[in-house]
């Protein structure tokens, strides 16, 4: 309280010393807080982040207030405050799709790194922070160069439910504790906030309670000396474009609570409450009638439930299709007033500063409703220094542009790709190849010709290389053909082509597979199987060849291939998804046996017969009474193509726990008057603890310690999944989840240790139908690879 009078004085008193300066009119302005505008108290670096907030509302007009709730936030020049732009992109690599971003100035290109999906089937902890930080050093240079805001909408965090999403690839996969462990590497290393800590070996899975809580001993949340802000997205249950008459703009997602608590909520928790992301965008979506922008309950669950201390920003348009597209309220004025009242902040778009002002007028919102939500903006502002002055004086002042295109970033950018491509089918061992013995090689589709395999959410490249040109460094004698005029396949002229190229050569690979005119923002696939005309590609070329080929399949969501998997003239099948600017190297690596491939699917991928099911369907569980099979791994029943974690390497790996308790007794870790409640209500048949009421979860964790042994030739990666099985059929209980991942290398002929730390609260877990986390009671199953260990869990 007295604070808050200190503060409301000073204030005061530096804002009456503003009017006494003269002012200046001088060329465009183009960062707040140089001279001659330098000397307001939001200006004032000293002064706590809240102090300088305040300040700078208590200055501006309710006018003016209005017109900074938009992305385009307008100038106010008496201040010397330039018009900001919050919306930049930045979800593997520097995007153009965010006017935020111009690359017309000194920087012309950026680090196109693989797409989201490519780098997430690496499973490689370590790599997800190395790319985020390597992003956010591209970023922050090209703000010092006029080129970029601070502000940034990555990652996008929604679980891929459903194969057709023409947004899948921006995702991280299906499984809500990868995605959330992906959320945390990203925007801590986004953000900045763990730059200098050297990373702990095999810790690398602990993006949960242990390594946060020492991180955020350095975690003032209200604190400046961020790098960027980054922006967990879409807040929620959306993961729906276009499909069967829904579209995003009016598609209402209708959740369970189990569904909720369980698959859609946990990467928005961890990305805002571990990682402290400082964004988060409200979806265009309703869930379960209430359009996102608008649903007080959801979003004040992460201010109050999840202590956010950032700005909450609409999707683009989401506010004007409250109205517009959902006719959730009645006039474009409720609309706004509803979405701020609910706690968004900021409208992408126009809407807000089109009809607040009238809102206002007609009593449906109120000027502090506004303050609100400039202090929330405000404070992001000044976190990552927009009101610090010429970025030339920042603590950053010396990345520019020789650190954007880096020799450093084009090799993560390779190293991401060798990492996440996924080894599906390698018959008898035809590859790798011996670089050596490959005398001539065709290289066959519409996409091996092509730099244009970034996925969406791209700029521009710094060097892209193409499949063709990837090949062309190994082997002197290629032969390339089309097939197809382009990806859609529609006729079949170059089909004849193809075949005689293919004949031609020692060797054969075909390049096929989805691209953006496939699936992408605002399209979803209807069919899961390769477009037009392209199986009949292959399958020509198969059938006239008497060398097997090898299939390179491109896209982010699945593709039923059952026929090439079965087809032994098609020796191997490897998946490359959007591999960026350098897939084209890291793909030949593979080929020819200088890199040994360690991916593994993050989504499942599902047979054609899936799409029967109704997209607009966001249940996870089977319900065999409605013909339902569920989605995912964790719920899906029916045949797969290719499992959640498939991956095949060069090396064959073997596996050995080491180390993991047999035994693990709650007793003294239950509150005792919940202990009591129990017994009142269940007697004593106890087969689950609440969450909620054990006492400690800290001191639950054990560590599973295992030894990896890499029987093949080749030194190679492998990421160990470990899954867990709840003790018994717990209703709706799901088939197995993830509790722990770790990527590690081992050279051929030895092994390597791994240790996954488990939080039994957290892993072993299971939500039930009203949304609560319980712990089963019994025999828990931890799953690796074909070894089975049990763990008893008691009272
Ligand atoms: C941003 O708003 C200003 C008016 O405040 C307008 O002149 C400008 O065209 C807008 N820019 C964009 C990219 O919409
Ligand atoms: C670059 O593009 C932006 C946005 O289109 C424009 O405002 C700016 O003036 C351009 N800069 C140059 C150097 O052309
Ligand atoms: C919204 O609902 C009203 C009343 O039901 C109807 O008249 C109007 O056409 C609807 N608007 C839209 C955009 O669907
Ligand atoms: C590959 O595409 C480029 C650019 O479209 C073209 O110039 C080149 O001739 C093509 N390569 C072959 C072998 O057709
Ligand atoms: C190919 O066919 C599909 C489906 O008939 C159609 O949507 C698409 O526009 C066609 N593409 C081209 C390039 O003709
Ligand atoms: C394959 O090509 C033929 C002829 O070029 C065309 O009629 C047919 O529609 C195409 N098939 C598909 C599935 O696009
Ligand atoms: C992998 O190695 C194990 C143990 O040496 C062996 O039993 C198994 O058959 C091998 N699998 C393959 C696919 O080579
Ligand atoms: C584990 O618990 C079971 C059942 O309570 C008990 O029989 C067994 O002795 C315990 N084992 C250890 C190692 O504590
Ligand atoms: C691995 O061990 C086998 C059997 O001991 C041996 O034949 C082989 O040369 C070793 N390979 C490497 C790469 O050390
Ligand atoms: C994980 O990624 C990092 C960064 O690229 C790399 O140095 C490391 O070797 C990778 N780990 C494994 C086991 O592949």
């Amino acid at each position: 309280m007295l604070s808050d009078i200190v503060n409301f004085l000073l204030v005061s008193l530096l804002s009456f010393t503003i009017f006494l300066k003269p002012s200046y009119s001088n060329s465009p302005i183009q960062f707040p807080c140089e001279p001659p505008h330098d000397y307001y108290p939001f200006c004032d670096t000293k002064l706590p982040v809240k102090t300088r907030a305040n300040s700078l509302i208590s200055l501006l007009t309710i006018d003016e207030k209005i017109l900074q709730l938009s992305d385009n936030a307008s100038e106010i020049s008496r201040l010397g405050l330039p018009s900001y732009q919050w919306w930049s992109e930045s979800l593997h690599g520097i995007a153009t799709n965010g006017p935020g971003i111009n690359f017309n100035g000194t920087v012309k290109s950026a680090t196109a790194f693989p797409q989201v999906i490519v780098t997430a089937a690496s499973f490689n902890r370590t790599l997800w922070r190395e790319v985020a930080e390597a992003i956010a050093v591209e970023a922050r240079a090209m703000y010092n160069l006029g080129q970029a805001g601070l502000t940034f909408w990555a990652p996008n965090i929604n679980v891929f439910r459903d194969p057709r999403w023409g947004r899948g690839q921006e995702t991280p996969g299906e499984d809500p504790m990868v995605t959330s462990a992906y959320a945390f590497e990203y925007v801590r290393g986004f953000q900045g906030q763990t730059r200098g800590v050297t990373r702990r070996g095999n810790d690398d899975q602990l993006f949960d309670n242990r390594r946060s809580l020492e991180e955020d001993e350095d975690d003032d949340e209200m604190s400046g000396g961020l790098m960027l802000s980054a922006c967990c997205k879409h807040y929620t249950a959306y993961d729906l474009d276009k499909w069967g008459g829904h579209t995003r703009l009016d598609f209402n997602a209708l959740v369970t609570k189990q569904d909720m608590e369980e698959t859609y909520q946990p990467p928005f928790q961890t990305c805002i409450q571990k990682a402290k992301a400082t964004c988060l965008m409200c979806s265009y979506n309703r869930v379960n009638g209430i359009p996102s922008c608008a649903n007080r309950d959801l979003l004040q669950k992460v201010r109050n439930g999840w202590g956010f201390k950032g700005y909450i920003t609409s999707d683009c348009d989401a506010v004007a299709n409250i109205y517009e597209n959902h006719n959730f309220s009645k006039t474009p004025e409720d609309a706004v007033a509803v979405a701020l009242k609910a706690g968004t902040d900021i409208n992408c778009g126009t809407y807000m500063k089109r009809y607040m002002r009238s809102a206002i007028n007609q009593g449906k919102a109120t000027e502090k409703d506004i303050d609100q939500a400039l202090f929330n903006l405000f404070s992001v502002l000044i976190r990552v220094g927009l009101f610090d002055g010429n970025p030339a004086n920042s603590q950053f002042a010396n990345l520019g542009y020789r650190d954007v295109c880096s020799s450093h970033h084009r090799e993560l950018a390779l190293e991401a790709a060798r990492q996440g491509m996924v080894l599906l089918k390698n018959n008898h061992k035809f590859l790798p190849w011996n670089k050596n013995k490959v005398s001539s090689l065709a290289v066959i589709g519409p996409l091996a010709n092509t730099s244009n395999i970034n996925g969406d959410y791209t700029g521009y490249s710094c060097n892209p290389v193409t499949i063709l040109q990837g090949m062309q460094k190994y082997v002197k004698k290629t032969f390339y053909a089309s097939g197809c005029q382009d990806v859609s396949c529609n006729s079949s002229e170059g089909i004849q082509e193809a075949v005689s190229i293919a004949r031609e050569a020692q060797y054969v690979i075909l390049v096929v597979g989805l691209d953006l005119s496939q699936e992408t923002e605002e399209l979803d696939r209807y069919s899961l199987l390769l477009p037009g005309n392209q199986t009949a590609l292959i399958k020509s070329v198969a059938a006239a060849i008497r060398k097997p080929l090898v299939l390179v399949l491109t896209g982010g969501g699945p593709i039923d291939v059952s026929f090439a998997k079965e087809d032994s003239q098609i020796a191997g099948i490897i998946w490359i998804g959007y591999p960026g600017e350098t897939g084209g190297e890291a793909l030949a690596e593979i080929l020819f046996g200088d890199c040994n491939p360690g991916g593994r699917l993050p989504v499942t991928w599902y047979p054609e017969s899936f799409t029967s099911v109704l997209m607009s369907d966001m249940n996870m569980r089977a319900d065999p009474s409605r013909g339902y099979p569920g989605r995912t791994y964790k719920f899906y029943t029916g045949e797969s193509v290719y499992k959640f974690g498939h991956g095949l390497s060069y090396s064959n790996f073997s596996y050995k726990i080491i180390s993991a308790p047999t035994n693990l007794s709650l007793s003294g870790n239950v509150k005792a008057e919940s202990q009591r409640h129990m017994l009142l209500q269940r007697g004593s048949a106890i087969s689950y603890v609440y969450i909620e009421d054990v006492a400690s979860c800290d001191s639950l964790r054990f560590n599973v310690e295992i030894w990896v042994t890499n029987n093949g030739e080749l030194d190679g990666s492998q990421s160990v999944l470990m899954f867990s099985q709840a003790p018994y059929s717990y209703k709706g209980a799901p088939q197995k989840q993830v509790i722990g991942f770790d990527r590690v290398h081992a050279r051929a002929n030895r092994s390597a240790e791994s240790s996954i730390l488990i939080d039994p609260c957290e892993h072993l877990s299971i939500v039930n139908e009203q949304g609560m986390k319980i712990l089963p009671l019994g025999d828990h199953t931890l799953l690796l690879e074909d070894i089975k260990h049990t763990l008893s869990i008691q009272l």
